[in-house]
């Protein structure tokens, strides 16, 4: 019988810390799949003192003996995909063996992100906080059927599809009054997809489906998280693809009947970057101690992370979303040293308290608490302090599912795994 695909992704808004998880469980699997999203996600992985920055590339490529392949669902960035690789490399990371890319990944082009920031500049104080990658474009294009695919770096006829796409682009950014010189863009462009030549393209569904048929274990790695998903996010304040489980099968080609497993990354407070709603934000002192404690600042932009509350409604919808088997919960150190710490269980909505996450999250929304104690130093050589697993229990009895690993620290020696969950 075919193994299956277990899915890997953020139950929050994200910078959870997939990356890192990933990173940890990766020796469990021979391949290591990322199935949307494109380098507006910025995966952090620390070891051996040493702290690594993957945007495009999956993050099994740390593991000897693992393929990493960038599925059709994620969109490349030539230039920023080359610079990632020049990282790696000069870090001695052998990553150019193990790295297959799907020739029906879209491809983000200069103007691409010149129309992000366009689009935004437009949007003024409703603008969606974008990482300007070019992200939201490039799917439009896809969805619009004019997108290029890593496929066409094969046909010899590239740059005139690139300069019919590139004329109609300007045509648009005409339209937002944004005009520039982009000649230097459309040289780095056109030089790292040359380079980009030298990479293994496959019919990445055909390849998966060989692995799994041949009994290899595929972890389908997220980016972003939940609560940014182009469907079921706090829209219009999301990212543009689908970042849920669902979004492996068609970013990767896998039917659903071969999902396994799906772990959800979730911090053990919530963050998140750039606008929109955020029920559980913290405004005080409070929300900038946790910023400086998990520098919560982003690894893509630098951005200063939004800082709150551990809101439970929120991460209940994404289990039901996902259909998460199991969680890990990220950064439990940061919270260290607090007296109490605050749960969100409900929200009151007019005057109405409900457990649900409503459709519109924006306004009149106030969270309910319930305050649980506060730990001390957390150390993965020793077991948790029981106010750490009151406060883990409290979460699994609220969301019903284990929480079997809990991240105290960055490192990848900094992570425990829950055996009382796991016998549960
Ligand atoms: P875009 O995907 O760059 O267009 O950004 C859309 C929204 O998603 C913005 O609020 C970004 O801050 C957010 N976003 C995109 N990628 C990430 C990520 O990897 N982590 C956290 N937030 C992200």
């Amino acid at each position: 019988m075919a193994a299956q695909v277990d899915v890997l992704l953020g139950a929050q808004w994200g910078d959870e810390g997939k990356g890192k998880v990933v990173d940890v469980i990766a020796p469990d699997y021979q391949v290591i799949a990322r199935f949307q999203g494109g380098p507006n996600a910025g995966h952090t992985l620390i070891f051996d003192g040493k702290k690594h920055v993957l945007h495009t590339i999956p993050s099994g490529v740390f593991r000897p003996g693992v393929w990493n392949l960038v599925g059709n669902g994620v969109v490349i960035d030539p230039v920023t995909f080359m610079r990632e690789i020049a990282a790696l490399e000069a870090s001695g990371v052998d990553v150019r063996e193990r790295l297959l890319i799907s020739r029906r990944a879209h491809i983000i082009l200069p103007t691409h992100r010149a129309l992000d920031a366009a689009s935004e500049a437009e949007k003024g104080q409703e603008k969606i906080g974008s990482t300007l990658k070019g992200i939201g474009p490039t799917y439009m294009d896809k969805t619009g059927r004019n997108g290029l695919r890593m496929g066409d770096l094969e046909r010899p006829d590239l740059m005139d599809r690139y300069r019919t796409l590139v004329k109609k682009h300007e045509r648009l950014l005409g339209l937002y009054d944004h005009h520039a010189d982009r000649t230097a863009d459309e040289a780095a462009w056109a030089e790292a997809v040359k380079a980009m030549r030298s990479f293994r393209l496959v019919d990445s569904e055909h390849w998966l489906d060989e692995q799994l048929r041949a009994g290899k274990r595929v972890l389908a790695e997220g980016a972003q998280g939940t609560l940014l998903d182009i469907d079921f996010g706090t829209y219009p304040f999301v990212t543009s693809s689908n970042t849920i489980s669902a979004g492996a099968c068609t970013g990767l080609g896998v039917p659903p009947g071969r999902i396994g497993k799906v772990i959800g990354i979730f911090k053990a407070y919530s963050t998140r970057v750039g606008s929109g709603p955020f029920p559980t934000e913290l405004h005080d002192d409070l929300g900038e101690r946790i910023r400086q404690a998990g520098n919560e600042f982003g690894s893509t932009t630098g951005r200063p992370r939004r800082c709150g509350w551990l809101d439970l409604p929120a991460l209940r919808y994404a289990v039901m979303i996902n259909g998460i088997t199991e969680l890990a919960m990220m950064k439990a150190d940061v919270l260290s040293g607090l007296d109490h710490v605050q749960v969100c269980t409900a929200y009151r909505v007019d005057g109405t308290v409900t457990d649900r996450l409503p459709y519109d999250v924006t306004t009149g929304i106030t969270p309910v608490y319930t305050e649980l104690a506060g730990w001390g130093a957390l150390d993965a050589g020793r077991e948790l302090p029981a106010e750490t697993e009151a406060y883990i229990a409290f979460i699994e009895r609220a969301v019903g599912v284990p929480v079997r690993i809990v991240s105290v620290g960055p490192d990848r020696a900094h992570t425990l795994v829950r055996t009382a969950a796991l016998a549960g």
